[in-house]
């Protein structure tokens, strides 16, 4: 009984510790279980490759749930007539010389963070964004909505996001080596050209599309159909002497998608500051490859 009594106090410290210890490893449980954002079991840890954004997942299709599958119609087949098709063939002396002027053009584009606050008429803006929407699409679904802010007031909010996120995203998201991967680049979660871009374009990706009837309709590789759109916004661009930032601003899609009232199919996939450049913009200092180190011909 003695010997009980002295035990007490020390088998009530165990116990505790017993406690304690079973709460913490039940919390860590908790922060690293699947997310509301629909990472499931097998899918990379966020933290192996940071820069996956947690609202794309680096998922091009929309998996759904299986209860709403069932709203998930095939896209409809009509019957598409043929048209003839007639390109502007070139000489191939011509072509050669096309070929290497537009090299040159576009071997002249850089990604520009000071931009100048001078307008930029919207017929052209609005001209790049038709030319984007040229691009192939799975299926022709054409599944982009690119949204084109020049209020000053949405603007400096969509900063707001941009830099709350971003100062995250640096000091604990990205880690060590991407940020010292930056540096470069000389950038930082201050994003003042986000003010100052007389146009941001904003490009979401539809998951899926809607019909009339409420229906979702398959957007097959909506991920990749976007981003060869974004590339052909970006030449569009730099045709009419424009400059940009190619930026995918982390974990901000959520936010930036209710404060521009985007319908919860599109995710955001790219952010593009549009304007000309700052008469004192610099750029860092890059070799491009050359093209045995790009192609191989077989
Ligand atoms: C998918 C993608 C995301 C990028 N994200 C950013 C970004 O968040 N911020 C930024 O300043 N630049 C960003 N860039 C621009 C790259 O840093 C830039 O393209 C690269 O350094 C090559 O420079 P150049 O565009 O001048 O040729 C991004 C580029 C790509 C393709």
């Amino acid at each position: 009984m003695a010997l009980l009594s002295v035990l007490t106090p020390f088998l009530a410290v165990v116990l505790c510790l017993v406690i304690g210890f079973m709460l913490v490893r039940s919390r860590e449980t908790e922060t690293t279980s699947p997310t509301s954002s629909g990472e499931t079991a097998g899918a990379p840890k966020a933290d192996s490759r940071p820069w996956v954004d947690q609202d794309l997942q680096d998922d091009t299709e929309d998996k759904g749930n299986e209860d709403e599958d069932d709203d998930l119609v095939d896209n409809e087949e009509e019957d598409h007539p043929q048209v003839p098709y007639s390109a502007s063939g070139y000489p191939e002396e011509t072509m050669l010389e096309r070929s290497k002027d537009f090299y040159t053009l576009m071997n002249q584009r850089r990604t520009v963070r000071f931009i100048s606050p001078e307008l930029v008429p919207r017929e052209v803006i609005n001209n790049a964004i038709l030319t984007a929407g040229t691009a192939p699409s799975g299926a022709h679904t054409e599944p982009w909505t690119f949204v084109v802010v020049s209020d000053p007031e949405t603007k400096h909010q969509i900063r707001q996001i941009v830099e709350k996120e971003e100062e995250v995203n640096y000091l604990q998201r990205m880690g060590v080596k991407w940020v010292e991967d930056l540096t470069k680049f000389r950038t930082n979660w201050i994003k003042e050209y986000l003010d100052v871009a007389p146009y941001l374009i904003l490009v979401f990706k539809q998951i899926h599309g809607i019909l009339p009837n409420g229906k979702k309709l398959t957007h097959y590789y909506n991920e990749i159909s976007v981003s060869i759109s974004c590339g052909i916004l970006l030449a569009a661009l730099q045709n009419v002497g424009l400059v940009t930032v190619t930026s995918t601003p982390l974990n901000c899609g959520p936010q930036l998608r209710l404060l521009l009232k985007r319908p919860a199919n599109e995710k955001l996939l790219m952010l593009l500051p549009v304007g000309y450049p700052a008469c004192d913009a610099t750029v860092p200092q890059l070799k491009r490859k050359p093209l045995y180190d790009i192609m191989v011909h077989i």
